[in-house]
């Protein structure tokens, strides 16, 4: 099934502060001018779009990444082609830097966190128009605030099916931008948290919102699992449990990418939530979104002994 990804294209950098801010902050009070000596960081390969597009290539689509990097993408870009991942449509952009994460945690798991948009200010300018073919699904993951104002517009233009996907991005976007995107998407799919704020800029409620998307509605609810409302049901779905609890980076990602596997195979709605699930336990196994690695058999023999069904297995040999 010819799906495509757009989001943001990051580098994170991540780092950990042997102290608590809080000593230094409260010290501070009146002019903050603080400088945190960190002893480690990992520099690693992020961002939305890049972690859902690994993830899928993992469990053997080729997705389409549709996004704007800098012109230090060049190592990055051949990586996601190595791993299966369609940059065709990746565009990078001159004398820009590719969009960074940078973020501290200390001691108490306290973190200051800041995102250069770089490269990714330009994904406004792309457009689903311009694609040499047309997708059956997209998925419209955190971007740039004009991207995400467009591109659902346009895939209900073109007769796209897509996952609207708004995240962090709920809490700067205008309400009518929200109501927007949401309006007309097949599936809407946040985590509790941000189900909540949704509701409230928004205005609508449960029913509402359900009544809002053409297919399904599903809300993420960390080591609590999922529920996913579809067909006029309810289903109320199990998290997979990870061997080792490293990072958690990326897990609502990968959740969405075992979900479009789950939907190019045409899978009921409770299988595409539990290969989320297995898909989101490899993330948080390893440390960053995108150093995981499992092949196609693997993940389908460990789905099958951890949720104790073959649905997954069978559409796989059909
Ligand atoms: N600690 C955990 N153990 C097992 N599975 C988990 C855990 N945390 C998350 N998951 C799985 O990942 C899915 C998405 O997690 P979550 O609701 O935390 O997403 P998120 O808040 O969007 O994450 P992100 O930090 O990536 O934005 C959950 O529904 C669950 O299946
Ligand atoms: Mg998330």
């Amino acid at each position: 099934m010819e799906i495509v990804v757009t989001g943001s294209i990051a580098v994170d950098y991540i780092m950990s502060f042997p102290g608590r801010f809080r000593d230094y902050i409260l010290a501070n009070e009146d002019k903050i001018s603080l400088s945190f000596l960190v002893d480690e960081m990992h520099r690693v390969r992020g961002g939305t779009a890049a972690n859902i597009a690994y993830s899928l290539a993992l469990l053997g689509e080729r997705p389409r990444i549709m996004a704007t990097a800098g012109e230090d993408f060049a190592d990055y870009r051949r990586f996601l082609e190595a791993s299966g991942v369609d940059t065709s449509a990746l565009k990078s952009i001159d004398g820009v830097y590719t969009a960074s994460f940078f973020v501290s945690t200390d001691i108490e798991q306290n973190q200051i966190a800041t995102f250069y948009a770089g490269a990714m200010a330009y994904a406004g300018d792309l457009s689903f128009h311009d694609l040499a073919d047309r997708p059956e699904w997209a998925i419209i993951s955190p971007n740039d605030p004009r991207a995400m104002l467009r591109y659902p517009r346009e895939c209900r233009e073109l007769g796209i099916h897509y996952i609207y996907d708004p995240s962090q991005q709920i809490a700067r976007m205008e309400a009518e931008a929200l109501l927007d995107g949401l309006h007309g998407a097949d599936i809407l799919i946040v985590n509790d948290y941000e189900y909540e704020l949704l509701k409230k800029k928004t205005g609508l409620d449960d029913e509402t919102l359900r009544a809002e998307v053409r297919q399904a509605l599903i809300v993420t609810r960390g080591p609590d699992g999922s529920t996913i409302w579809a067909e006029g049901r309810r289903w109320d779905l199990p998290v997979a449990v990870p061997k080792a609890e490293v990072d958690p980076t990326g897990v609502g990602d990968a959740y969405r990418a075992g979900l479009l596997k789950g939907l190019a195979l045409g899978l009921p709605w409770p299988v595409c939530g539990r290969i989320g699930a297995l898909a989101a336990a490899y993330v948080i196994e390893k440390p960053g979104p995108q150093s995981h690695h499992y092949t196609l058999d693997e993940f389908v023999r460990r789905y099958r002994e951890t949720f104790g069904e073959d649905a997954f297995t069978e559409a796989m040999q059909a």
